[in-house]
């Protein structure tokens, strides 16, 4: 119930207001001026404030001033009876969401107060999301310990102000998202859009009308003419994600804007002028691309004017453990886990690891191991089972073979089923296909072994965290 303070020296505009209003499921509060106004402000989370301009002990914009520079979250409507366009201006300039002249009629009140309220949640909501950008993607919160990723964020912050493209490369899942997104945060362009386009994820006609838009009738089922998203990013930022996936054609007409600084719609005659910052970010190599005939020289040229490469995770282990500590805040948080700190073992074990997919793919495993854990710590059996083993089979010489331990068939076995299990997110059917034994099997080893899946829940996959929220699947 959204929560009303009613300001007005006269007490039966405070009377009749205040019970139309509760009439209509407010909750209400009253005050005769602005003293009494802003006690009653202080002590409660008013959603909006009706306020009399004129007040025994000051003005209705006094009060504005006041609950603003307190930053209150409440929206505030001016009552006067004295409408001029002035003080209704000054009124709308201070930060009031809207201001009626008396004699108003609780009709015409009631719905400019709901749009107030509802101004006021999309205010909200627009603040929570900026914020969480803004974490997320300051460089303030890209962690980096080793020197490598020091000097990348030095990078950033000197080449942001400039309107310089900026290649990024790196393996997937080294941040190459989050560099371009700190670039565009940085830049003066801040406060336009940023866009990213993942040029691989689209076929080659579909990714040039998202690019380019189109005109009605261009092409069978362009029903409508459609602004493509570089016009939508004009005054701000394009990525052009996973470039080296483009095709040539596609490169020509990048080239060609880039050029120009113009862009024509597909099926369109009119050249339009726009105003972009272009990043590009890629995992393959673009010199070999370009030998093998599959991207254009001169583009290339045109989006390496500043080139940025993100080292791998086994590049710089020193990462690791600040990743997994800022990884396990941002998790336990998210689902209200009271975990600190991270054994030692755990680090040691992250250390070892050669992280094929890099960031993206600690972090997963940071989720998976928040959601397992049953204490205020992360341990060694919080992870999955491929990490959990005494020792992970990795690119073992035989002589390291031969030095191993030796295992009881039954223990391998155990172990093996486990890993596949882990593999295929604990799909009992597919598990049954790669080991090539039926269900009966499957299902009398895991009792003999006492295996059951982590949780209940099935874990595994890229995205472990997927796995977990999407899939159930329970050995019955
Ligand atoms: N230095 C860092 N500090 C904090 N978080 C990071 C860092 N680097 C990457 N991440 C996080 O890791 C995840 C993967 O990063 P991102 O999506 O930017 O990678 P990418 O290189 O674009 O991968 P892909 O090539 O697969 O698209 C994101 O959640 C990102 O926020
Ligand atoms: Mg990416």
């Amino acid at each position: 119930m959204a929560k009303i303070l009613v300001i007005d020296d006269e007490d039966t505009i405070r009377r009749t207001v205040a019970a139309s209003l509760e009439a209509a499921k407010y909750q209400i509060f009253k005050a005769a001026d602005v003293k009494k106004g802003l006690k009653i402000l202080d002590n409660e989370t008013i959603d909006l404030v009706l306020s009399d301009l004129r007040l025994p002990d000051g003005s209705g914009i006094d009060l504005l001033r006041a609950a603003k520079a307190k930053e209150y979250p409440c929206e505030v409507i001016i009552m006067t009876g004295y409408a001029t366009l002035d003080t209704a201006i000054q009124a709308m300039q201070e930060g009031a969401s809207d201001y009626v002249t008396k004699p108003f009629n609780i009709g015409e009140l009631s719905v400019r107060i709901e749009r107030a309220l509802q101004q006021k949640q999309l205010r909200r909501k627009v603040r929570r999301l900026e914020r969480e950008l803004h974490e997320r993607f300051h460089p303030d919160n890209i962690i980096s310990n080793s020197a490598n990723m020091q000097k990348v964020l030095e990078q950033v912050k000197n080449i942001a102000p400039t309107d310089s493209s900026v290649l990024i490369t790196g393996e997937s899942g080294t941040g190459k998202e989050l560099i371009a997104n700190a670039i565009h945060l940085l830049s003066k362009r801040s406060e336009h859009p940023f866009i990213a386009v993942n040029c691989g994820a689209l076929p080659e006609s579909l990714l040039e009308s998202e690019l380019f838009g189109h005109v009605r009738g261009a092409f069978t089922g362009a029903t409508n003419t459609r602004a493509g998203l570089i016009e939508s990013s004009d005054g701000g930022t394009l990525l052009l994600d996973e470039i080296g996936d483009a095709s040539i054609p596609v490169q020509t007409k990048l080239l060609r804007v880039l050029e120009n600084g113009t862009i024509r719609r597909v099926g369109d005659t009119q050249e339009r002028k726009i105003n972009i910052r272009l990043l590009a970010a890629t995992n393959k190599e673009l010199t070999r691309e370009i030998t093998a005939g599959r991207f254009r020289q001169d583009f290339y040229y045109r989006i390496n004017v500043i080139p940025i490469h993100l080292a791998p995770l086994r590049e710089r282990l020193e990462d690791i453990p600040l990743l997994a500590k800022f990884f396990l805040k941002r998790h336990a948080a998210r689902i209200s886990k009271q975990i600190e700190e991270i054994d030692s073992a755990v680090i040691e074990k992250l250390m070892q690891y050669s992280w094929p997919g890099n960031i993206r793919e600690l972090e997963n495993l940071i989720e998976y191991a928040v959601a397992m854990a049953d204490s205020e710590m992360i341990r060694i059996k919080n992870l999955p089972f491929t990490f959990s083993q005494e020792s992970p089979v990795q690119n073992k010489s035989r002589a390291d073979l031969l030095q191993q331990e030796i295992l009881p068939i039954a223990e391998i076995e155990k172990r093996h089923i486990l890993l596949v299990l882990e593999k295929v997110n604990w799909n009992q059917r597919k598990a049954c296909d790669l080991l090539q034994i039926s269900k009966v099997t499957l299902y009398r080893r895991l009792k003999e072994y006492g295996i059951s899946p982590p949780g209940g829940n099935a874990p595994g996959g890229k995205k472990r965290s997927q796995a977990l929220k999407g899939q159930n699947t329970k050995f019955k």
